[in-house]
């Protein structure tokens, strides 16, 4: 099939590279013109494992093509998926101005019979938007359909690739049916398409994100109980985890939740129910017990050191949202590093990958360093934020050499509190019993 794909940012340019993987000529759009001369070179504009041998195979088969022409991508064009953009306004609701712009010149360009896909996490509702959006602009007939994504950054190549299932909403028996063709390849081995109404597939991915995001609200707030109580989160975890009702997955304690996705997607669908008058209040809450989560940890380590930072040194392990990405948007770190350098801090950073971001963003506001034991060289506290693999086992006899006072803040409990212990260092983790030098 032919296809065209608009916005090339972490969603579209997979399912671009995903899709003409399996024979089908694909155009990825984007408005960023400096994004588009970097795809065309070959080069990848952000960091996911596996895309770029993706990318450069297809592009080099003639299988996948960049612009920033939007009528130029929809020639002859079967399917076309929005995959723009949709931010938080600053009330919280999704913006879908990204969507309607993308709409409105899809509208122009399209040919007799298209399908337009929304791929991007919309509101419910989104679909009859696009529908009038693109009907105000052409008098062909056209099909509507919702195709919301799964993938996750750090490993999206594969959940595109694989899907553990593909939701697609659509009214339409031939929209459907194209829909079908296009994913067949991807799903020999059983038939995991789920169709349904595409106002149900718009609220599926909504209602799959906030499920995720309060296992973990709901972990972190365990957790402070727990740190206040001397039980160990750890072993709750394990506890309830092996309980199939409940499952092990996405029970981790931590800083919070931050990304692209969560927070904002979580404001959308908090936003969706106030103004329908319908009460959300798991939503709401899962919310403000993340911003709490953030709160506590930064002020944790503010605590420890008496109520002041001044003259203290303060070392950041991973600044990026999660690990294997480059993605820093709303990522906790820069949350925590905010609250530490209210509080006094000088604040030195490490990140494998996400540091150019970083220092693109908030450069001037931390020393960046380029090895995770330099940016501890004289500090008072080393903190784990982000749990990249590189992190999980550090040396501590090499740490506790470098640093002025020996003491850890692990914010994904990944460390172990023995060993560190025994190198020499204080121990606090989330939600599990301090351990002193020594001990
Ligand atoms: N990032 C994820 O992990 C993920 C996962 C599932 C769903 N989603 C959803 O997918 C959507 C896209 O997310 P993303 O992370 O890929 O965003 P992104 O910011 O990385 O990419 C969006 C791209 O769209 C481009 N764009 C904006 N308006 C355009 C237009 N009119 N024409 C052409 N290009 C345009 C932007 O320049 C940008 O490159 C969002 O709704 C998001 O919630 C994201």
């Amino acid at each position: 099939m032919k296809l065209a794909v608009i916005g090339s940012g972490y969603v579209g340019l997979v399912t671009g590279a995903g899709f003409s993987d399996f024979g089908n000529h694909v155009t990825c759009v984007d408005i960023d013109q400096g994004r588009i001369e970097r795809l065309r070179r070959g080069e990848i504009p952000f960091f996911e494992p596996g895309l770029p041998e993706l990318v450069q195979r297809n592009a080099k088969g003639g299988r996948l093509v960049f612009t920033t022409d939007t009528a130029e991508a929809m020639r002859d064009t079967d399917v076309v998926f929005l995959a723009v953009g949709t931010p938080s306004r600053p009330d919280g609701a999704a913006d879908l101005s990204y969507i309607v712009e993308a709409a409105r010149a899809v509208g122009r360009a399209l040919g007799p019979g298209t399908v337009v896909v929304t791929k991007s996490t919309v509101p419910v509702g989104t679909g009859d938007l696009v529908r009038e959006t693109i009907a105000q602009v052409t008098t062909q007939p056209f099909f509507v359909a919702s195709n919301p994504e799964f993938l996750k950054e750090g490993d999206a190549v594969n959940d595109f690739l694989k899907p553990a299932r593909v939701i697609i909403g659509a009214n339409d028996p031939s929209a459907l049916d194209v829909l079908r063709r296009l994913y067949a390849g991807f799903l020999r081995t059983s038939d995991r398409v789920q169709v349904m109404d595409l106002r149900s597939a718009e609220l599926t991915k909504y209602a799959a994100n906030a499920m995720l995001a309060t296992r973990i609200s709901f972990m972190n707030e365990l957790a402070a109980l727990a740190d206040k109580l001397g039980a160990d989160i750890e072993k709750v975890r394990k506890g309830i985890g092996s309980d199939p009702r409940i499952g092990a997955k996405f029970l981790f304690p931590g800083v919070g939740f931050g990304g692209s996705c969560f927070p904002k997607d979580l404001r959308a669908l908090r936003d969706m129910g106030r103004s329908n008058g319908i009460p959300l209040g798991v939503i709401e809450a899962t919310v403000d017990a993340n911003d709490r989560s953030k709160r506590r940890f930064a002020a944790r380590i503010v605590d420890h050191f008496g109520g002041s930072l001044a003259g203290k040194r303060i070392a950041i392990w991973g600044l990026a949202f999660k690990p294997e990405t480059d993605d820093i948007r709303e990522a906790p770190a820069l949350d925590v590093i905010a609250h530490l350098r209210a509080a006094g801090a000088q604040v030195a950073g490490f990140d494998p990958i996400a540091a150019d971001n970083v220092r693109a963003q908030i450069g001037d506001q931390l020393e960046i360093v380029d090895d995770p034991y330099a940016a501890a060289e004289g500090a008072d506290a080393v903190v784990l934020i982000t749990e990249w693999h590189q992190l999980r086992q550090p040396d501590f006899a090499r740490l506790r050499k470098v640093v002025r006072t020996p003491v850890l803040f692990d914010g994904r409990n990944v460390w172990d509190p023995v060993e560190a212990s025994r190198k020499g260092f204080q121990y606090i983790g989330i939600g599990r019993p301090p351990v002193s030098a020594g001990d």
